[in-house]
């Protein structure tokens, strides 16, 4: 039997739809909003009105590019959290409607685990690299920074994560003290190419276990530009690609000696990373040295699954298909939920 979702993500600044049939993707739509960029940040009540002009089309898309008439589908997926408020409640009353427009069930998806889960998305019927359970996922965005011992697709469990700032928040707000625009991370990580990333120390976090810290980095960086600053004016321009390095080199380092002492403490070798960070080229080469040096089989996501897309919402409602788990049309999104 085919199964068929349609998937829905709305959870901060990007709306998506994605369909996916037996676990291979169809097609994945994705309206970004420019609208933030002149602000720095994303500014949420802009989100909910760009997903609320985005949505329609967006759905058009993906169903189109599938090659598929929207009664073929099975069920649709939605992201109820965690998320901005006003831009979920796009999504999931969008989801609302067209469920029952369709007559088709509704499934909720916990964003977080959408995102270890883009790891089983296959590109075609005989695209067999996923993950084998149980493996450990470094989940880097701009809001979380965890790491996650996943035992099977519906258990997972948070066994690190931090205690204060994201690492890509450390990305986007050191970029942000240096003049550059948002987001800072691909910005960062194209100037680091060009840097030396011993050129400065910056601090690094002493916290037990397996959980991080970003906030001292920050603040160290922020200290570094105020003091080199009232020497030469031009300290930034002359050194953006150095400073650039360092900073990229000192998240990886912080990033990776947790994830390795997970991976030798609980004796696992099998290692993914996600989220919007796992686009930095610098972890990217670390996850492949370390899987040499380590022995560890990595799964590096492509770069359309990186940053928030709604084929990992749809790829995690095809497993909550399977096990039946459906919502009713009384279910709120949330903010906030734990994994
Ligand atoms: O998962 P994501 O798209 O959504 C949020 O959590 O909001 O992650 C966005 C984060 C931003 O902090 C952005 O600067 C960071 O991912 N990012 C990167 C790169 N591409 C995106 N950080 C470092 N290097 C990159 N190439």
């Amino acid at each position: 039997m085919s199964i068929t979702i349609l998937g829905i993500e709305s959870s901060c600044d990007d709306t998506s739809a994605a369909v996916i049939r037996n676990g291979v993707i169809l097609s994945n739509s994705i309206a970004g909003q420019k609208v933030h960029e002149a602000y720095g940040g994303v500014v949420p009540e802009l989100a909910s009105r760009a997903h609320q002009q985005n949505i329609i089309p967006v759905v058009d898309q993906a169903i189109k590019q599938a090659g598929i008439q929207k009664e073929e589908l099975s069920a649709v997926a939605f992201t109820r959290g965690p998320g901005l408020l006003g831009s979920l409640l796009v999504g999931a009353s969008f989801t609302k409607g067209f469920a029952t427009a369709l007559d088709i069930p509704m499934i909720e998806v916990n964003h977080l685990q959408a995102h270890v889960l883009a790891h089983f998305i296959k590109q075609n019927e005989d695209d067999t690299d996923q993950p084998q359970f149980p493996f450990l996922c470094l989940l880097v965005s701009g809001g979380n920074s965890q790491i996650i011992l996943v035992r099977a697709y519906n258990d997972m469990v948070v066994i690190g994560q931090t205690i204060d700032d994201a690492a890509g928040e450390a990305f986007d707000k050191c970029a942000k003290v240096m003049g550059l625009p948002y987001p800072g991370g691909p910005v960062i990580d194209r100037l680091a190419k060009e840097g030396n990333p011993k050129a400065f120390q910056l601090n690094k976090p002493h916290i037990p276990g397996y959980d991080y810290s970003f906030s001292g980095l920050k603040t160290s960086f922020l200290y570094l530009l105020r003091d080199e600053l009232k020497k030469n004016p031009q300290f930034i321009e002359e050194n953006k690609a150095d400073l650039s390095a360092a900073l990229q080199y000192t998240i990886i380092e912080i990033l990776m000696d947790k994830l390795r002492k997970a991976a030798k403490d609980l004796k696992i070798k099998e290692v993914a990373v996600a989220g919007g960070v796992s686009a930095n080229s610098g972890l990217r080469k670390a996850f492949e040295e370390y899987a040499e040096k380590y022995s560890w089989k990595i799964h590096i996501p492509p770069f359309a699954f990186t940053t928030d897309n709604a084929a990992m919402v749809a790829m995690s409602g095809y497993f909550k298909y399977l096990d039946k788990e459906f919502c009713s049309m009384d279910a709120v999104p949330f903010s906030r939920i734990i994994l």
